[in-house]
């Protein structure tokens, strides 16, 4: 809101800015690149107001002095505006990008011993200690060499995890930019039996305060990338494998005009790929409102993804050790990176730390630090979702081409029973045990991960149990009677 003062004593104590933004007549509306509407309101907030932004591009309204401040920066670098002279010229100027034609999204919830499996898995420490990583880079501004540290030393970090936990399929890969020379991270779990349908899990790793140097950005945005990593670290510890492809992205230089995530959303775009859902995390770690977590309800968010946020919740997290209480806020603008996957077509949603004006309030500033917070059990709550809204989207896949780990199932022998353990789910339909020439000796089908099979009178010697899927995979395992 324009405050209009009258007192000219005043405007003599004002600045220059001030002056020119109580004279609300003098505002114009025009179109310019996104990054320098955003530049100009980060300094000069009461002067610029930007109405809506589009594929990169901005409406704007804003003042004269806001306007003679744009002409000396365009002097060093990027575009000016174009004045217009209404809000709906400057609104039908913006276009928005043709979508390729897109399922609707869809959902079941299918996958609750996962789920419950992998909620007591996800720890607040490991996010607190990801995010204080991410703060003690100084800065993650999107020109800074420490910004650039930053996204190479997580991936790096990731392979080693990775490569411990055996995983050669998943990869973590470095995406370039034009418009910025910070580079943005993507793993990936491809899926198995839907492969070609991507789910994703986003958000921004860099920073910004008005100095530059010093913008520890911990809660905007460490926290959603330690929340995002910690989802994937669980699902690693859980050996998840997906039907679809599982990915994680951390962008770069989404202060400056979501620079990263715009341009891997339109590489998407173009090359056709299928993007079954996209969700943000931006801002996890500051608990400023009466609820827990906040579903942004901005009209470019999908309200079917929406509501199977609002289901999972409804699902697993009504009460008790995992409980999260929800409510639904509005940004107004093209707040953060999901915008760009929604320009582009997809499928978004953004769960959001507060309500819109209960928000951290020390975001792009060097004071937003972790101190502030002092825990990370509200982003916590976030993995937790992040895990629920993963798995029950890109679903389990039930063997097709896995190969199994040693752990997956286990044997013993006693008083003429074998028993077993099996480590996933439903993975096993059928026990059957051979001799070493291969005859049957008995056969049962498997009703649950734990249980036991009488073996009858066995002679001394060797025999192998064998474990089958219904869908052509097996474990034989070998034992002894004695
Ligand atoms: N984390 C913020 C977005 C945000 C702030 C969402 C407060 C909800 C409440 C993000 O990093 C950001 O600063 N976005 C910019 C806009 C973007 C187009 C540069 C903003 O909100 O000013
Ligand atoms: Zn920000």
């Amino acid at each position: 809101m324009i405050k209009r003062i009258t007192l000219l004593a005043l405007l003599l104590a004002l600045p220059a800015s001030a002056l020119f933004g109580q004279v609300e007549s003098n505002f114009f509306y025009a179109t310019m690149d996104l990054g320098s509407a955003q530049e100009l309101y980060e300094e000069f907030p009461d002067d610029i107001t930007i109405v809506r932004a589009v594929s990169g591009q901005a409406a704007v309204y804003m003042s004269p002095f806001a306007a003679h401040k744009l002409h000396d920066n365009i002097l060093t670098h990027g575009p000016g505006y174009v004045y217009m002279p209404s809000r709906t010229a400057a609104l039908s100027e913006l276009k928005p990008l043709q979508a390729a034609a897109k399922s609707s999204f869809t959902y079941t919830l299918t996958e609750s011993s996962l789920v419950e499996q992998a909620l007591p898995l996800a720890s607040a420490a490991n996010i607190e200690a990801r995010i204080l990583n991410l703060q003690s880079y100084g800065t993650r501004y999107h020109n800074r060499g420490a910004a650039t540290d930053a996204v190479y030393d997580l991936k790096t970090e990731l392979e080693a995890e990775i490569t411990a936990a055996g995983r050669d399929d998943i990869s973590v890969r470095i995406v370039n930019h034009t418009g910025t020379p910070m580079p943005s991270l993507v793993v990936t779990i491809p899926g198995a039996s839907l492969a070609d349908e991507y789910v994703i899990l986003g958000g921004h790793i860099d920073s910004t305060a008005p100095d530059r140097d010093n913008a520890p950005g911990a809660d905007d945005n460490a926290s959603g990338i330690a929340t995002i990593m910690e989802v994937f670290r669980v699902l690693l510890e859980m050996d998840y494998r997906p039907k679809r492809t599982v990915e994680f992205m951390a962008f770069a230089a989404e202060e400056i005009g979501l620079v990263g995530s715009f341009e891997i959303a339109q590489e998407y775009n173009n090359a056709g790929t299928d993007v079954y859902a996209y969700v943000q995390m931006d801002m996890t770690n500051y608990n400023g409102s009466a609820n827990d977590i906040y579903l942004m309800t901005d009209p470019y968010i999908s309200s079917e993804l929406n509501d199977f946020m609002f289901d999972l919740m409804d699902t697993y997290n009504a009460s008790g050790e995992h409980a999260i209480s929800y409510g639904t806020s509005i940004c107004n603008y093209g707040c953060s990176d999901h915008f760009s996957w929604a320009q582009n077509g997809f499928d978004v949603a953004f769960p959001f730390e507060a309500s819109f004006s209960g928000r951290n309030p020390n975001i792009h500033t060097s004071g937003d630090t972790y101190s502030v917070s002092g825990t990370a059990n509200h982003a916590l709550k976030f993995a937790k979702l992040g895990l629920e809204y993963i798995l029950e989207s890109a679903k389990n896949d039930l063997l097709s081409t896995r190969d199994f780990g040693r752990q997956a199932v286990q044997i013993g022998v006693s008083n003429s029973q074998l028993s077993y353990q099996l480590g996933t789910q439903g993975e096993f339909q059928k026990l059957s045990v051979f001799n070493v020439i291969g005859q049957q000796i008995t056969t049962a089908t498997i009703d649950n991960p734990q249980g036991t099979l009488s073996l009858g009178s066995l002679k001394s010697g060797v025999y192998i149990a064998v474990f089958e899927s219904s869908r052509g995979g097996s474990v034989a395992k070998k034992f002894v009677i004695n």
